[in-house]
């Protein structure tokens, strides 16, 4: 794994190859000639809007048959079904906020998993880290895990199941798909595992300031004030890997952060 960004063999532009990309847009031209000779072919173009509508349809279609991503389950609970019970009567629904700390739940899962991804790298090769840096990573791995038992606790206190798998849950599971496959790739370098961080806190500091402001609105202030600390710490983590992203994208460009 090369940490620097160098100039190397990529053959996968076509300057690459001033005689080919002569003879490839020779080609190109000579097709379009014999489709359309002397101008636009509006039987082509025709034809190409239609194809783009079948697939547009043909999209359509799937979206109205499908079945949904899944749903909320009823609690398991005598409590959890008397605060269920209640919440219905007065018109809440308070699957979106049990959905809302499922997506949560699983985004921290997540996270602890992405920063234990990152911590390996840095291990077989810290380049322009500094150790106060990796154990700035490793604070914030710990605290993705305390954020998610602080979730377990909330959906407990609801009554709810903190296993059950939740629409939004399934969701930012399958979003997160690629940057766990980024993450992890063995090619990708410190800061390219940095990038894929940031990515994903960007992704976290919203979803926390959203369940907040669920958890207010639904009436549960209680749980709304133990995730302040969250929302305190997540925008922590933000501020500083935006920091390092940029620190080591302009030490690898030969330049130095504005002060
Ligand atoms: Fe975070």
């Amino acid at each position: 794994m090369e940490a620097r960004t160098e100039l190397g063999h990529n053959r996968t532009g076509i300057q690459m190859s001033p005689v080919h990309t002569a003879e490839m847009l020779s080609g190109a031209n000579a097709i379009a000639d014999a489709i359309a000779p002397n101008a636009i072919d509006a039987g082509a173009l025709a034809a190409e809007s239609r194809a783009g509508l079948a697939d547009a349809q043909l999209r359509r279609r799937y979206a109205r048959e499908a079945d949904k991503l899944g749903s909320v389950p009823l609690p398991g609970t005598l409590s959890g079904l008397a605060h269920t019970g209640a919440d219905l009567l007065t018109g809440r629904r308070p699957q979106v906020l049990m959905d809302k700390l499922g997506e949560r739940l699983a985004f921290e899962r997540g996270g602890v998993r992405l920063y234990d991804g990152l911590l390996a790298k840095c291990q077989a090769d810290g380049g322009d880290l500094s150790a106060e840096d990796v154990a700035a990573i490793r604070r914030f791995r710990d605290e993705e895990a305390q954020h998610f038992a602080l979730v377990v606790q909330a959906i407990e206190s609801l009554g709810g199941d903190p296993t059950a798998q939740t629409p939004c849950a399934d969701l930012v599971g399958v979003e997160s798909q690629g940057l766990v496959q980024a993450l992890n790739d063995p090619r990708s370098s410190v800061l390219q595992a940095l990038h894929v961080v940031l990515d994903a806190e960007l992704l976290d500091n919203a979803g926390w300031e959203l369940l907040v402001q669920l958890a207010r609105a639904a009436g549960h202030d209680a749980i709304a004030d133990r995730f302040a600390i969250a929302v305190q710490q997540e925008a922590e983590h933000l501020q500083t890997l935006q920091a390092l992203v940029a620190r080591l994208t302009l030490a690898d460009a030969g330049a130095t952060c504005a002060p």
